[in-house]
């Protein structure tokens, strides 16, 4: 196993580079099997969830290819088999996104329970109801849940649970309405920049679907697919962190991409923390900033705060001067990175699903275990401040959603290292 290991108090300067969008990729990449023909997905992330996708399609006889450095080309041609087993998806969860591609081209799908996650329960109750709608049958027996439809049926479906709406759920729906009969409206739809890209993809495949972003999807069936061309946009939370390792440590940090409308309430947040900010179309720099003022966030769907930020801002706040106060609406349980940002001296106390953060002066470097892919992230960013050095185990979480993070760290000028575990 790898770890990685931080110096801590370098200043961060210059340009750094996001990659392509791990969650948008992962579901129009299941999203392509819709179709008879190839598609060529460019900006793909270099990521192990991308790898593990790209294991479970050719399970399922999907031909995939890197045919340039970040573009993966898909051919489902010979799609064979409806099942997703269960070594497969247990390594990652968004390997459920398939579920409504196979539903809509066998008329079955076999696909595996997810299990628990590292921040708590993720249930899939929402899919199950959405796909029930348009028709099918659902057994989940075994570990698995078994769908099967004689015919797939537009309708109304209200698909938000007790956390809002579900983009699993939305794929999932919205992949099975693409080609049942009839019209299905799918009211409570996640509006999140990646279901958006989602809907763009399909209707680039032939889909007759509109409303992307606005909470109501409608998608009227039609008989068939062809494979698209179709270019990932910028990881915005990616983006995100780079954004917040700047305001801890940078004196000047440029990170490329356009990404500011997407994490408005982020940029929002930071800046009424005392960070400077300048933002345009194609990049945000930020200005670092000693202490950061203290703000209470509240996580919610998008246009809310993302939860996906909040492991992020905990570690930023930490350092702040004063008490914040973090409420996880979406991961009541998505607090794994509090015990670890404890070793290194951060004052933080769980209540539940809050956090109450008390800014101390300084973090210092100890060893810490990454658990969750946020919550790593928030380490590497308490490490890049902390006194002394800060050694991250189990890094691998880190390389299942950001691209070489520890190259385009070194390229603004951290000192971060990669090197097996003794
Ligand atoms: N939910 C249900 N029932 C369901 C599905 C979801 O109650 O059937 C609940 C969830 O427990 C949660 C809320 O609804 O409270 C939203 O979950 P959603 O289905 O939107 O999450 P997801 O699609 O499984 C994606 C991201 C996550 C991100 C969440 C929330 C991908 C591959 N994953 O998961 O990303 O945290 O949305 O925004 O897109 C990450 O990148 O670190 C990550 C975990």
């Amino acid at each position: 196993m790898e770890k990685f290991i931080i110096e801590g108090g370098r200043q961060l300067y210059g340009k750094i580079e996001p990659s392509g969008s791990k969650n948008s990729a992962l579901p129009i990449l299941a999203t392509a099997i819709l179709a008879e023909s190839p598609s060529v997905i460019h900006n793909c992330p270099r990521l192990t969830d991308i790898e593990t996708m790209r294991e479970l399609l050719h399970y399922l006889g999907v031909r995939t290819e890197w045919v340039a450095d970040h573009t993966l080309r898909i051919d489902p041609s010979d799609l064979s088999s409806y099942e997703a087993p269960y070594d497969i998806v247990r390594r990652m969860r968004a390997s459920v996104c398939v579920l409504g591609p196979l539903l809509a081209r066998f008329k079955r799908a076999k696909v595996s329970l997810p299990g628990g996650c590292a921040f708590g329960p993720r249930p899939i109750d929402l899919h199950i109801k959405g796909i029930e709608a348009l028709g099918a049958d659902v057994t989940v027996e075994h570990g698995y849940v078994n769908a099967h439809a004689e015919r797939l049926k537009g309708t109304e479906i209200y698909l938000a649970g007790a956390h809002g709406p579900s983009r699993g759920a939305t794929s999932n729906v919205m992949t099975v309405a693409a080609l049942a009969e009839g019209e299905t409206v799918i009211y409570d739809s996640a509006k999140e920049p990646e279901t958006v890209e989602q809907v763009k993809f399909l209707r680039a495949m032939g889909a007759d679907i509109e409303g992307e972003g606005t909470g109501t999807i409608r998608v009227r069936g039609v008989n068939k697919l062809k494979g698209a061309e179709f270019s990932v946009m910028t990881d915005y939370i990616e983006a995100g962190t780079y954004i917040v390792a700047g305001a801890m440590a940078g004196s000047e940090v440029e990170v490329v991409g356009d990404v500011a409308e997407n994490l408005k309430p982020v940029l929002a947040r930071l800046s009424e923390t005392g960070c400077k900010l300048k933002v345009s179309d194609g990049s945000v720099i930020v200005k670092g900033h000693p202490r950061p003022s203290p703000v209470n966030i509240t996580t919610a769907p998008y246009p809310g705060f993302p939860t996906d930020m909040q492991a992020q801002f905990t570690a930023y706040l930490s350092i702040g001067e004063g008490t914040s106060i973090i409420t996880e609406k979406i991961y009541p349980d998505r607090f794994m990175h509090v015990q670890e940002l404890a070793r290194m001296g951060a004052d933080i106390r769980r209540e539940d699903a809050v956090a109450v953060i008390t800014g101390v002066e300084k973090l210092t470097g100890a060893v810490v275990m990454a658990s969750d892919l946020r919550a790593s992230a928030a380490l590497v960013l308490a490490g890049l401040v902390a006194e002394g050095e800060t050694h991250i185990r189990r890094i691998y979480h880190i390389d299942r959603g950001y691209e070489r993070i520890e190259v385009k760290l070194a390229g603004i000028g951290a000192r971060i290292e990669r090197v097996e575990e003794d």
